[in-house]
């Protein structure tokens, strides 16, 4: 799309054609206050939400390349082959040892039996998540833990590709004998790139020895951290530079039922007592069953509050509030049994920001971390509705608010922008005067558009408004024919800027769901896509970032005719001025198919440059980004020039245009 802009020479015609095509009068001149300061932004603006749906955290953030490491899927040798022909029935066998307390957390174990077997004739191949990616010259790491009698047992590992062809491996030296469990390591470097191989395990030698806990890790996890996370995947979100990331979901929080519900205390430690839990996406829509979809919790909430402290979010977890998925098994803990669901909250609390003396404060620290995390809000339910949900809030409430009275809470208005559970909740809310109430969008395009001014009016001294999961559909909510698009985007982009116009009510904001694995979704769409080797943002994931990146620290007015600007001829505007570089930042969306030109003025500023920065993104409305095409639809940079306090945009069509201006 040919791009339109006013340089340096230019910025005269520019300004002549913006009054003689008749396009933008004076009287259509946008305006920007730039010293009526309405209300302050919150640092936490624009945030990201993070749910392991769509192989989100397994398969994806989680960096670890074996699938059921630990035999524990229900299916305990789901995703494993044995390689080779077993001489007598048994010779691998799953054990389970659930009945020993100790071993609550992992009770499976295989038991391999091996008679004179000769290097390269048994073994076991594991296929990973949708294969393995494994990158030429780079180191992994390869871990086991074992137990054996006798020391007979060699014990080779490589990465092969689909014909077989190696890509690497190593010798496990497994000499240890005895009940107790050994953990064996191997690294090697790969010598070639290949995006779907699988990890193979040759044994030699006659006797039995027990296995579990098989692990692979790239070297390349984000700050290199041992059994760490993924970092293509991470640096996108770093780059947003998000204002808090909302952790562990989603739907994910409530469970199908209670027992599946997430529990925190489960996903901190040592891997191996993270009890795993089958992920409610595994079997969610039955038109995208994932079979082998499980929660090992290697990412679990101590690594949460890591990654958010690691990109600058504010942590925001939302914990379970004594409820199942309504839309699942609606199953309620009795208002009698509900304590230890409010210790959990009390506890999480702890852990992140007790001293090292208490209890949970000492088990971060012992985890690595004993400064605090600084967590200040928490959400209590997701997406659950009704008078139950009510009832078991206001125990939560009471709980929380009574030890840690500047503790801030999100509560859940239910599954929709509006209708009678919408009403009734935003109504109890407001009248329980809720510290920030969630609400949660997923609407077609249009929606978004005609509801530009939807906080407009919302009361800026009640309780405040965390925009917690949205998204425009391009199809309809839960549609597998959903498309990342430029449409969805930049409707989008319309509707941030009433939030930001509103900064004063709306003071958190987060898309939703963030990534999908393009082999393994379940829910479409979603702001990143990944594969096994790489990652693009989507136009969507490119709108979230121009508005995070360019958030300012207070609200000014932008007016058009004194009105304020959200929708008439599909312009939406916002704009915003950052106390600490002392600039004005301007938003304009121009949702419509045709270019539009509008001369602005910046008032109330003393000193303005001859040049600013324009930001521009756009793109046709089906246009989309994609492995091959990865930043077909991204934001570029130029240079426009002031006149005084006057400047001449040229919108193109289905435009977000972003403009910063620093004050002299
Ligand atoms: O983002 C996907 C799902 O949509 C979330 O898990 C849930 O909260 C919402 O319904």
């Amino acid at each position: 799309m040919k791009r339109l802009y006013c340089n340096v020479a230019a910025v005269a015609v520019c300004l002549l054609t913006a009054t003689m095509d008749g396009r933008s009068q004076t009287g259509d001149a946008l305006v920007v206050k730039a010293n009526e300061i309405k209300s302050p932004i919150q640092p936490t603006m624009w945030g990201i939400f993070f749910e392991d749906i769509n192989m989100g955290a397994d398969g994806g953030l989680y960096a670890e390349l074996v699938k059921n490491r630990s035999f524990e899927f229900q299916r305990p040798m789901m995703g494993w082959k044995v390689l080779g022909k077993p001489k007598t029935e048994g010779d691998f066998l799953v054990e389970n040892r659930r009945p020993n307390p100790l071993n609550a957390g992992n009770p499976r174990f295989l038991h391999v039996t091996l008679h004179e077997a000769t290097k390269g004739s048994i073994g076991l191949n594991n296929e990973g998540f949708k294969g393995m990616g494994i990158k030429n010259g780079l180191r992994y790491d390869f871990s086991i833990s074992y137990r054996q009698p006798a020391p007979n047992i060699k014990m080779w590992v490589e990465l092969v590709k689909a014909n077989g062809e190696s890509l690497g491996s190593g010798q496990l030296a497994t000499t240890a004998t005895g009940d107790n469990w050994k953990k064996a390591t191997v690294s090697f470097r790969a010598t070639a790139t290949e995006p779907k191989a699988s990890l193979n395990i040759w044994f030699e030698g006659d006797g039995a020895i027990d296995l579990d806990m098989i692990s692979l890790f790239p070297e390349d996890t984000w700050k290199n951290r041992p059994g760490g996370m993924r970092a293509d995947m991470i640096q996108l979100l770093a780059d947003m530079k998000p204002g808090f990331i909302r952790f562990p979901g989603g739907c994910i929080v409530e469970g199908f039922d209670l027992s599946q519900r997430y529990q925190w205390k489960k996903t901190i430690g040592p891997l191996e007592e993270r009890e795993l839990v089958i992920n409610r996406w595994n079997f969610e829509f039955a038109h995208r069953p994932s079979p082998d979809y499980f929660q090992t919790f290697g990412l679990g909430f101590f690594e949460y509050f890591q990654l958010a402290e690691d990109i600058g979010a504010e942590p925001l977890p939302i914990l379970n509030c004594g409820m199942a998925c309504q839309f699942n098994t609606a199953e309620v803990v009795p208002l009698d049994q509900l304590d230890p669901y409010v210790q959990d909250a009390l506890d999480l609390i702890e852990f992140a920001n007790g001293d090292t003396g208490t209890k949970w404060g000492k088990r971060r620290a012992d985890m690595g971390h004993p400064a605090p995390f600084n967590l200040k809000m928490m959400g209590v339910g997701n997406e659950n509705w009704g008078p139950q949900y009510l009832e078991r809030l206001r125990i939560f409430t009471k709980a929380i608010k009574s030890k840690y009275p500047d503790f801030k809470l999100v509560n859940s208005s239910g599954t929709d922008p509006n209708g009678d559970r919408f009403d009734y909740l935003n109504k109890e809310l407001r009248g329980m005067k809720a510290d920030i109430i969630d609400e949660h969008y997923y609407r077609r395009p249009e929606w978004f558009l005609q509801n530009a001014a939807r906080y407009d009016n919302y009361d800026p001294n009640g309780s405040k408004i965390f925009a917690g999961e949205y998204a425009a559909q391009s199809d309809r909510t839960v549609s597998v024919n959903n498309k990342n698009n430029w449409q969805t985007a930049i409707a989008e982009a319309a509707f941030m800027t009433g939030m930001e116009r509103n900064a004063g009510v709306v003071v958190m904001a987060s898309y939703a769901p963030l990534f999908a694995n393009a082999e393994g979704w379940q829910w479409t769409p979603d702001l990143i896509w990944v594969d096994n080797l790489r990652s693009y943002g989507t136009p969507n994931y490119y709108v979230q970032k121009l508005f995070s990146t360019n958030k300012g620290t207070h609200v000014v007015p932008v007016l058009r005719n004194n009105e304020t600007i959200a929708g008439k001829d599909s312009l939406y505007a916002s704009a915003a001025i950052d106390k600490a570089t002392n600039e004005v930042i301007l938003k304009i969306v121009n949702a419509s198919g045709k270019a539009q030109s509008h001369a602005v003025q910046i008032s109330g500023a003393k000193k303005l440059p001859s040049n600013a920065r324009l930001s521009v993104l756009t793109a046709n409305p089906a246009d989309v980004n994609s492995f091959a095409s990865p930043t077909q639809v991204a934001p570029t940079d130029t240079q426009i020039s002031l006149k005084g306090n006057q400047l001449s945009l040229s919108l193109e069509p289905y435009s977000l245009n972003v403009v910063r201006i620093k004050m002299m």
